[in-house]
């Protein structure tokens, strides 16, 4: 079966991928949205890493994340315009088809929902349309929930130089003791049939 009919298949099969309710509000983020995104994150992480993780998540989305990848990124207001979940994501500028989700965000009382797959559907159909093959990402050894969370959605954990639990460990990936498992996808098996294939997908 061809790629394109075997696509066209799984797209009637099975269900489309929900996106937010209606009256919730899909858009681009822009550097206004730098607080509400910082102020977020250590509930949101559950005070993951303690202080120290706290200023290295602060850091990990500065302003300019929303102003120059506003294009590949997606924030999500409820009905009364709170923050409700996040993606910056990037296209690699060096690594042309490879795609790269940077920090993604859901807040805890509407988890479990499929808001962060659906965003990385959103995300992935954008990458795909800009020729993008692979997602790539990277999270914190100890962040079971997003290992979980990445793994459901085909995510395969790259192989390291650590074995923490079972899972393969880059040590010092973003510097000394910042120990990062590196996930990756191929664009076209994501999500196979839970969103409408992405228009140029083959
Ligand atoms: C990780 C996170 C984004 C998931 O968002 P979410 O909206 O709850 O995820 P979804 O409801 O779309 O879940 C998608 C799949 O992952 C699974 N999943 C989600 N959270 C999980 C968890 N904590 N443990 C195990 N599986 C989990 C879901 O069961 C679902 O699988 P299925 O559809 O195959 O049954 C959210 O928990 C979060 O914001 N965590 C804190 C921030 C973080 O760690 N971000 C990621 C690293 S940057």
């Amino acid at each position: 079966m061809s790629a394109v009919r075997a696509c066209a298949l799984r797209a009637v099969l099975l269900p489309v991928t929900p996106g937010p309710p209606p009256g919730w509000t899909v858009r681009s983020p822009d550097a206004g949205d730098h607080p509400r995104v910082l102020a977020v994150l250590d509930r949101w992480w559950g005070g993951f890493g303690g202080g120290a993780g706290s200023r290295e998540r602060a850091l990990l989305v500065p302003r300019l994340f929303l102003e120059h990848f506003a294009d590949t990124s997606t924030l999500v207001e409820d009905a009364d315009g709170r923050l409700v979940a996040f993606l910056v994501g990037f296209l690699s500028p060096a690594r042309p088809g490879t795609a790269h989700v940077h920090f993604l965000g859901v807040d805890p009382a509407v988890r479990r929902g499929g808001l962060g797959r659906w965003l990385h559907a959103r995300f992935g159909a954008v990458a795909s349309e800009r020729g993008a093959r692979e997602v790539r990402c990277v999270t914190s050894p100890g962040n079971a929930a997003s290992i979980a969370f990445h793994t459901r959605l085909g995510f395969r954990a790259e192989p390291g130089d650590l074995l923490v639990d079972g899972v393969p460990v880059h040590a010092d990936h973003d510097g000394p003791g910042l120990h990062r498992v590196v996930l990756a996808r191929p664009v076209a098996d994501h999500d196979p049939g839970r969103i409408p294939c992405p228009p140029t997908s083959p």
